[in-house]
């Protein structure tokens, strides 16, 4: 009887595999970075071969670590960064190009074209997104435009598309020989190509990108009756593994913060940050600027739904400092660095490095520092910018009320920036409201493992995975109304100088 489940994280900057036991515990885990490509300024890709190849060492290594066999593991769930897209050939494997991450913004014109040309409205009411640079389908449409011979290969059955799930999964279960060529219905919803109601690709949004649909991988369930496919005895774990979950990583999230009645939240903090809140069934069109996205589908149940707001700068800037402006040497350091202060000293920072997603949707956003003087230091940059994710979480978390009437008690929040504490007391403090960290913090790849655990009958139901979850720690506002009105103020204030930057 096999006692564990696997999940494969494949994230922006690394890829990581967990093992997790019946009680949701972590057993081992084996995590590498992987190169960021950026060849011009707002264009940001991957080397899809790189991340086969960093999938299979963590896989091999993991298991290691863990002192067990792939046999022992009753299942493998997929999640990964959304939205990358790749174009591959079905016969060789090799890619036709690198993956355009989700952060790169080529396809700018594309996007702006869509809405001069009318078609916004057709895709914000079927996919329940803008047209954006975010989402994948103006990528796949820059590929076949841009890429030597790949439209001709599209249109002879030979060239496929998928996103990272996609690439994974055909790989695992042998790739150039009988790979499986699937997408699941959470990754899917982020193209601007599925009809958010039939959970099908879409004829008119298809035909919009000028995209061969047999491109297109079948969209499957998060959480299938039956597995996808297998792993193959020639493949890494040399072991026949049901692949039995796939999930974009925030709608993962969801699934390891156990978000399962509507109304629930969590806030993920990442390379971006992502707040989703379900919306059980019903599928919520926003007004505000949000997503409407699937947040999972189990089986052949209904859907469910999520809004979500989408930041696509939050632990990046702390990369940033360390990275481009060198005034702290890792993540951890942001946080001595900002307590050397007590407030920001008037300095405001909008990341606004790939423009402004949600609320705002402006590509034509640069980030910009503002409200410095003499007086400022390095402190109050690391402490602007731990107070830049907490603000933008703000942003999504007001337009989120706006669009669903739910005013949030408490926000569940995980991902690497939570393990520092300065500024989940700066989100308290500016939401208002107590912020809570599970002890799981890994709730992506979690979500991942509930969902395949729960395919193959390794969980039995999700009032089951309800009763794992547990806090960790939970901050507490410490600001008075008063302060928090003034500081969010100037923190518009500040957005709106990064808005018209670029033509
Ligand atoms: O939509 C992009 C998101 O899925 C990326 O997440 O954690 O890899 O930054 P992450």
């Amino acid at each position: 009887m096999a006692r564990y489940v696997g999940a494969i994280d494949q994230g922006t900057t690394s890829t990581r595999f967990m093992i997790f036991d019946h009680e949701g515990a972590e057993v081992a885990r084996h995590q590498l970075e992987h190169q960021q490509v950026m060849p011009r300024a707002g264009w940001v890709e991957h080397d899809p071969v790189e991340i086969w190849e960093r999938t299979s060492s963590v896989l091999q290594t993991a298991l290691r670590r863990a002192g067990i066999a792939a046999d022992d593991l009753a299942a493998l769930g997929i999640t990964n960064q959304r939205e990358t897209t790749v174009v591959w050939n079905r016969h060789t494997g090799r890619p036709y190009y690198n993956a355009i991450v989700w952060q790169d913004t080529r396809t700018d014109r594309i996007a702006k074209q869509l809405d001069s040309d009318g078609h916004g409205d057709l895709i914000r009411r079927r996919a329940g997104i803008p047209p954006a640079t975010y989402f994948a389908a103006g990528k796949v449409q820059w590929i076949l435009e841009n890429v030597d011979g790949v439209r001709a290969d599209a249109e002879a059955g030979n060239a496929i598309f998928g996103t990272i799930d996609s690439w994974l999964i055909w790989h695992l279960t042998g790739g150039i020989d009988g790979g499986v060529h699937v997408t699941d219905v959470t990754n899917a919803s982020r193209t601007m190509l599925m009809d958010l109601e039939t959970l099908d690709w879409d004829d008119e949004l298809v035909a919009l990108f000028d995209i061969p649909r047999d491109m297109l991988p079948r969209i499957v369930s998060s959480s299938p009756t039956e597995p996808y496919g297998h792993t193959t005895r020639t493949g890494p774990l040399a072991a026949e593994v049901p692949i039995a979950a796939a999930l974009g990583d925030q709608q993962a999230a969801m699934v390891g913060q156990v978000c399962f009645s509507p109304g629930q939240a969590k806030n993920t903090y990442g390379t971006g940050n992502f707040l989703l809140l379900n919306t059980g069934e019903e599928l919520v069109r926003s007004d505000n600027g949000l997503l409407t996205t699937v947040c999972y589908r189990f089986g052949d149940d209904r859907p469910v739904y999520a809004l979500e707001g989408s930041i696509a700068v939050t632990g990046s800037a702390v990369q940033w400092l360390r990275d481009q402006l060198g005034i702290i040497s890792g993540a951890a350091q942001s946080e001595s660095l900002a307590r050397e202060v007590p407030d920001n000293g008037g300095v405001y920072f909008v990341p606004a490095f790939s423009g402004l997603f949600a609320p705002y949707w402006r590509s034509d956003a640069r980030g910009a520092i503002v409200g410095l003087s003499r007086f400022n230091n390095n402190a109050h940059i690391a402490r602007a910018t731990l107070e830049s994710i907490c603000f933008q979480s703000r942003d999504v978390a007001d337009a989120m009320c706006k669009d669903s009437g739910v005013e949030l008690e408490v926000l569940r929040v995980d991902g690497g920036v939570t393990a520092n504490s300065l500024c989940m007391q700066i989100q308290s403090d500016v939401l208002g409201i107590p912020v809570s960290r599970p002890v799981v913090a890994e709730t992506t790849a979690l979500g991942a493992a509930y969902a395949a655990g729960l395919s193959v009958g390794f969980f039995s139901d999700t009032a089951e995975l309800e009763s794992q979850w547990q806090e960790d720690r939970r901050w507490e506002p410490r600001w008075d109304d008063d302060q928090r009105a003034e500081q969010y103020a100037r923190w518009q204030k500040a957005v709106t100088r990064t808005l018209d930057w670029v033509d």
